[in-house]
């Protein structure tokens, strides 16, 4: 069979840019300001500093405001925390993000949990992550958002399909599993121990694949017409080349949609972060 569809997330993602940029036109007449995204940088990992500066730009290019703190390694979890709860407290910040991870020695946990639950444009707070759970009101996790939106733009009807996803992360694989349990597929989650791997993802319908290892996922794995989404960013070890967590080659042959690595689900991630924001803007503006 051909590759079937190849579904790209740049090009999602620049439409949904281009319709917040459109958005956000008249935001200085109707509410005085645009949003405003404030990113804190801990240290100075390579991955971390590329993802903040796409952040960055793709604020620039729709028109939120930004900021980015970086600040050194050696900053403690106190001025951490401080620097959030001055962000909290300040009316013209409307998105927190603190880009993980941090450097060993900083809670993470404690760091999320110190974020206004309002201005945790990630979707990480217990409370937002409650939310999701228990279907409240809730910021949503950009990266499970954008591959609904990606499934979605595919035509990808997801009602009483089989899903499987490969993860169990708190970021990716758990939100990602009830986000289309909510749509009504039937969902198993696998992980590291789960016992003949290839035996259930061959009855997968969708799979979603975020697990951190380069080109785990091979043909052999899957079936027939399934539809692949690869939530992998990984280097592929012998050519240094980015690559996913599905092997491409092998695999796209037999999916009817698979996204690439990259340009893929990366770019949504960034697409719904900028959403995010935006939504929190307009919430304070409405409460107001
Ligand atoms: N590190 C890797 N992905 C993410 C993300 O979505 N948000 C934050 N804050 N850090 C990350």
């Amino acid at each position: 069979m051909d590759n079937g569809v190849i579904l790209s997330g740049k090009a999602l993602s620049d439409k949904i840019k281009a319709g917040l940029k459109e958005r956000l036109a008249d935001f200085p007449e109707r509410y005085g300001r645009v949003p405003h995204l404030a990113v804190i940088l801990v240290g100075d990992d390579p991955a971390s500093q590329t993802y903040v500066r796409g952040k960055e730009k793709a604020c620039e290019l729709v028109g939120i405001r930004n900021s980015t703190f970086r600040l050194p390694a050696e900053t403690t979890q106190e001025e951490l925390l401080s620097r959030i709860a001055s962000l909290n407290a300040d009316p013209e910040v409307d998105g927190i993000l603190v880009q993980l991870p941090l450097p060993e020695g900083i809670d993470e946990a404690a760091i999320i949990e110190s974020i206004d639950k309002e201005k945790d444009v990630d979707g990480f707070h217990p409370l937002n992550v409650a939310g999701l759970w228990m279907k409240r009101p809730c910021t949503v996790a950009c990266t499970p958002k954008g591959i609904l939106r990606l499934l979605d733009e595919a035509g990808v009807e997801l009602k009483g399909k089989r899903a499987v996803v490969i993860g169990r992360s708190q970021i990716v694989g758990l939100p990602t599993a009830k986000l289309l349990l909510d749509r009504h597929a039937t969902v198993t989650i696998c992980h590291s121990r789960t016992k003949d791997l290839g035996a259930v993802t061959r009855e997968a319908e969708v799979l979603v694949v975020a697990i951190g290892r380069p080109r785990f996922v091979t043909g052999d794995m899957v079936s027939e017409g399934v539809v692949v989404i690869d939530v992998g960013v990984n280097r592929d070890p012998s050519t240094g080349k980015l690559c996913g967590d599905v092997d491409f080659d092998s695999v796209a042959p037999k999916a009817s949609v698979i996204t690439p690595v990259p340009g893929g689900v990366g770019p949504m991630t960034i697409a719904c972060l900028l959403e995010n924001t935006v939504e929190a803007f307009l919430r304070k503006k409405s409460a107001l």
